[in-house]
């Protein structure tokens, strides 16, 4: 790690430390140690000849209710075989560190669950969660077919209106759950530190998060190897991988408490 990263990650530590509310908005970036293609480079093989943004949205799956179906399969497959990186587990050690710890995620893969995370916001949804396409009826996980390989799957019929059963994600052009989204918009507006990692910032609304909480004189600390559209505001930029920065993070925090 580098000297001027160390100083990033000590600012960083010394704002979560005086934190009492802390939210820890994460993107695609956060999974992609765990060997998640960020979503716009999540197609490979049979998927390739298809843009990600043709396939989740809920004309295509009305038009190719088995292709769209089919490749959350394969998705749902590709999450279930990820290894959360030591950056999740950081998280739930965070979580004991300070008072109060909420996750807002854009992912749908599941992992910060997975891993022992409790306050988790799914602001797009979640690839373990089915239902209807007419009235959003939930559907039985443990009823989605599963296909071994990588293939269109003919999606099930809801069990209470016989419409197409689809992935209960958020699709382009769809609006966010209504009670995730207040809560998470509630949370940022009210926090003294906001983590934000592996995010672009390009997708809206969620993009709006850290902009909320800074205007509410929150601390925002960004983690990212790369430059983004968050970068311009972040009090602090720990420019890195969140599989190295996160559990630097909680070393300088620990080694705080013990000083
Ligand atoms: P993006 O794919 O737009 O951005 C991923 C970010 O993660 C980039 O800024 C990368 O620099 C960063 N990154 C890559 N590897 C990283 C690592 N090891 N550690 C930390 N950061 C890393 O993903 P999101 O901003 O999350 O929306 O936007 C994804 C959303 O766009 C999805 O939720 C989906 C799509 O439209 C919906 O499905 C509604």
């Amino acid at each position: 790690m580098l000297k001027s990263d160390d100083a990033a990650i000590q600012a960083a530590a010394r704002a979560l430390r005086t934190a009492r509310r802390v939210v820890v908005a994460t993107g695609a970036g956060m999974s992609q140690e765990s060997g998640i293609p960020t979503f716009r480079d999540a197609v490979t093989g049979l998927w390739a000849r298809y843009d990600p943004e043709q396939l989740a949205t809920e004309a295509a799956f009305r038009r190719h209710p088995a292709r769209v179906f089919g490749w959350y399969a394969w998705r749902r497959r590709l999450v279930r075989a990820a290894v959360p990186h030591p950056g999740y587990r950081a998280l739930v050690a965070l979580a004991g560190l300070v008072p109060e710890l909420t996750i807002v995620t854009q992912n749908v893969d599941g992992l910060h669950t997975r891993v022992g995370s409790r306050q988790v916001l799914e602001l797009h949804g979640s690839l373990e969660r089915f239902s209807c396409v007419e009235a959003r009826h939930p559907f039985p996980a443990d009823r989605a077919p599963e296909p071994e390989a990588d293939m269109e799957c003919e999606p099930p019929r809801c069990e209470r209106c016989g419409s197409l059963v689809r992935p209960d994600v958020v699709w382009f052009g769809e609006l966010l759950p209504e009670r995730v989204t207040a809560q998470a918009w509630e949370l940022a507006a009210s926090c003294q530190a906001m983590l934000v990692v592996g995010t672009s910032g390009l997708v809206q609304p969620a993009a709006q998060l850290p902009f909320i909480a800074r205007d509410a004189g929150a601390s925002v600390i960004e983690v990212n190897p790369e430059p983004t559209e968050i970068s311009g505001l972040a009090h602090v930029v720990c420019r890195g991988r969140a599989g190295a920065v996160l559990p630097a993070l909680v070393a300088a925090l620990t080694e705080g408490a013990t000083r």
